[in-house]
Formats: C-alpha cells, sequence, structure tokens
C-alpha cells in the first residue's frame, strides 16, 4: 500500500488526561499504520483537507444491528419489559433476509457515514442474516466484530433455540464466516437467555478457538436479581461468567452499572472490557456507571451505543451523555468520583474502546492508521477564530452534525 500523508489539524489522546495536537500538520501513513505526525509530509501524496479537524477514528464497543429500525423510539420501559414488548418482535423479523437485508442497508449506510471505524456488533439468533451483516459491513470498509446471538431460554418461542441447535448454529456461523475485515464473536445476549449448558459450551468454544466473547452485565437491578436466582451458585452476576470461562480479557461486558466491589476485582483481574453506554442507560432507567472508579483501577472502559437502548449512532453524542451521567453520579451518588473532563471522555470513545480491536485510537507510530476528517466549520460561531483545536473538537463533539465527516480511513484504506 502506498504512503500518502494528510493534512490538516491533528487531533489525538495517548493519555486519558489531555490532548497531542498539531494545527496545520501532516498525519504520514505507511502500509496502513501511522508513521509520524509532524509539520512535514513524507510523502507526495498529500490529501487537502482545508483546515480541517483529522481525529482517529472511534470505536463503538456494543451496538445491536436489528435494533435500529426503532432507535429513538420505546423508551418509557425499564429492560426486561423493553426486551419482550419491543426488542424481541423486532429481532424476530430477521428470520427473513429480505428484511435483514432492508434493515442492515440502512444501519451500514449510517454508520459508514459516522465518525466510527470499529465496531463490535450484536445481529440476532438467525446465521444467515447475521452472516449478511457481516459481508455488508465488511463492503462499508469497517472493521470489527458480529456475533450470532445465542438464547435458549426464557425467550419467547418465536425467538428461541433449543440448546443443541444454538450450538451448531453457531459453529455453522464460524464456519461459514466471510474472510474479511469483521470477524465473529460469541455472543451470549445475556445469563436470563441462555442454560448453564448454553453457557459452557459457549465458553469452550471461544477458549478452544481463541475467540473473543460479547455479553451484558448488571445492567438493571430486575434483571441482577433473577440472575441470582438464576445462578445460585454463583458469588455474583460475574462470576457466573467467569465460571463458564467467559470472562477474560477477550471479552466486552456491555453497561456494568451495578457491578459490586468483587466484580470490579474480577473484571481487573481478567482484564475484560467495559462497554460504556451512558445514553442507554439513561433511557432504560438503568442507572450510572461507575466510570470513574473503572478508570482509577485500571479496568479497559470504551463507549458504546447500544442502540437501540441508544437512540443514536454517534460516539460524540455517547462522550457527551458520559460526562454528563459523571456529573450527576457524582452530585447525586459519590462525591469521591470526579466527573469525567472532555479528553477523557474522547480518550475512552477513541484509544480506550480501540484497545479491544489492537492498536487503535491514536496517531502513535506503528498503530492502525484509522484517521477521520471532520469539517467543524458546520458548526458556526462568531468565536471560531479565537478557538484551540482541543476547543474546537470539544465544540463538535456537543453539537455534533451529522453531515460534516469528510473522510475516513480504516488500516490506511479510504472507505468514504
Ligand atoms: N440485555 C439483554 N439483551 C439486551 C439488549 O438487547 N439490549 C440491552 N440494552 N440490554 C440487553
Ligand atoms: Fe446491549
Amino acid at each position: 500500500m502506498a504512503s500518502f500523508s494528510i493534512h490538516g489539524d491533528i487531533i489525538w489522546t495517548e493519555s486519558p488526561d489531555s490532548f497531542r495536537y498539531i494545527e496545520g500538520g501532516y498525519l504520514n501513513i505507511e502500509d496502513g499504520l501511522v508513521e509520524s505526525v509532524s509539520s512535514e509530509s513524507t510523502s507526495c501524496d498529500i490529501l487537502e483537507t482545508d483546515g480541517s479537524l483529522v481525529i482517529p477514528g472511534l470505536s463503538d464497543l456494543h451496538l445491536h444491528a436489528p435494533q435500529y429500525p426503532y432507535a429513538g423510539l420505546y423508551m418509557d420501559e425499564e429492560l426486561l419489559e423493553w426486551l419482550e414488548h419491543h426488542t424481541f418482535p423486532e429481532e424476530a423479523k430477521y428470520r427473513s433476509l429480505e428484511y435483514a437485508e432492508k434493515a442492515y442497508s440502512i444501519l451500514v449506510d449510517d454508520l459508514k457515514h459516522s465518525a466510527t471505524t470499529r465496531v463490535s456488533v450484536f445481529g440476532t439468533i438467525f446465521t444467515d442474516s447475521t452472516l449478511l451483516l457481516m459481508r455488508k459491513l465488511s463492503d462499508s470498509g469497517l472493521s470489527g466484530y458480529v456475533g450470532k446471538v445465542n438464547m435458549d431460554r426464557n425467550s419467547p418461542d418465536y425467538l428461541s433455540e433449543e440448546t443443541v441447535a444454538s450450538i451448531s448454529e453457531t459453529l455453522r456461523f464460524l464456519e461459514s464466516a466471510p474472510e474479511c475485515s469483521i470477524k465473529p464473536i460469541i455472543t451470549p445476549r445475556f445469563v436470563p437467555s441462555c442454560s448453564d449448558e448454553l453457557l459452557r459450551a459457549l465458553g469452550g468454544i471461544a477458549e478452544e478457538r481463541g475467540l473473543p466473547i460479547q455479553t451484558h452485565l448488571d445492567e438493571n437491578p430486575s434483571e441482577i436479581e433473577w440472575v441470582k436466582e438464576l445462578c445460585p451458585w454463583a458469588g455474583s452476576y460475574a462470576d457466573a461468567y467467569d465460571q463458564f470461562g467467559l470472562l477474560n480479557s477477550r471479552s466486552i461486558m456491555a453497561h456494568t452499572v451495578w457491578p459490586d466491589d468483587g466484580e470490579i476485582e474480577l473484571l481487573r483481574k481478567r482484564g475484560a472490557f467495559v462497554a460504556h453506554a451512558p445514553s442507554s442507560n439513561t433511557n432504560l432507567s438503568s442507572g450510572i456507571a461507575p466510570i470513574r472508579r473503572f478508570i482509577d483501577e485500571g479496568i479497559h472502559v470504551g463507549l458504546a451505543t447500544d442502540v437501540a437502548g441508544g437512540s443514536s449512532l454517534s460516539l460524540f453524542r455517547m462522550m457527551q451523555d458520559a460526562i454528563g451521567a459523571s456529573k450527576l453520579r457524582w452530585r447525586y451518588v459519590d462525591s469521591a468520583l470526579r466527573p469525567l473532563r472532555f479528553p477523557e471522555a474522547f480518550y475512552l470513545a477513541s484509544k480506550g474502546g480501540g484497545a479491544f480491536f489492537g492498536s487503535v485510537g491514536s496517531f502513535e507510530k506503528g498503530w492502525d492508521a484509522d484517521a477521520v476528517v471532520i469539517d467543524d466549520s458546520i458548526c458556526r460561531t462568531a468565536l471560531r477564530d479565537e478557538l484551540s483545536v482541543p476547543e474546537r473538537l470539544e465544540l463538535y463533539a456537543y453539537r455534533h452534525p451529522d453531515e460534516s465527516v469528510k473522510a475516513k480511513f480504516v488500516q490506511g484504506r479510504r472507505v468514504l
């Protein structure tokens, strides 16, 4: 792959507390990797961006592709009722490849025009429509993971599998997964939807084949009580996953709003990732996750839209909501947990979540060249000439107009 440079106002975070940036600089890219950020170009192939912001690609650590059609609707119930009344009936429609084609095309097109370059996505229990989703996401140039969802208990007849069939369909999914930028991930929906036998088998498959895992943890108080009844032998919800071999450094635990001290310690020891979904946690009245504590204790954290618990695909919106939620937690719950600041929220959406996918989300030498060019002049303000590059990024993140992603690169390949 040839080398090239992107000329613009380049900004990124290497550590959570501060930005690195260079106004009118060059992001030099070679063979899909970051070569340098400098005031000089190292290539004669230069993309001029006319003073746009150039940021690392953002990572969405958790979203439900089949739920996008109703993103922005039905926010008046808590998790378990919402799943039964809205989520399960919608997901059942993906038995039809024709519906999947129609619905997934819209999602993938919207993701393509966003600042997101990496995703970890739930499909449905239906193998073939999940394979279709993988191909579509890969064709759009995005990179990441898609999982066929497993559900063999406490699920409606129209969206449930026999245990043996759930396992064999998972194996068929793994065998049929296309060779492309979107890889398979083991995806038990959550403990209430999966029998012990199924969870044990999935943990075994993940270990044998070295596969990553995604699921939900500690999202809602009624869900947690239910898990206690379903797994009386487990020390905690997180311990149940751990005993089935589903909690390790390749696992994403979505939400984790209500962890106890033991679970926090277990997450840290196992090196698992928490997908923080602040919009969803508000919309479904789930609560406020202790993100400052996770960061302080060295737990990996990234941001997630959790569409359709979240109504927006924008990780800028998630930055704003993560900061807002942390302020409410600080004010109402725990004054020892300082609110997040903007550089920290940006870090979570870029390098924090990007770590799940490798060296992703920063402009350090040798890192994957995921880059997004943003025309922030669309945010009209009389202050424009007075703003620093970090202030322009902050203003953009709070206003995040959709139509301003001008170009996008994943591992150095232009996808938009
Ligand atoms: N827990 C189990 N399934 C789901 C889901 O689809 N969305 C959310 N937010 N939580 C879940
Ligand atoms: Fe979710």
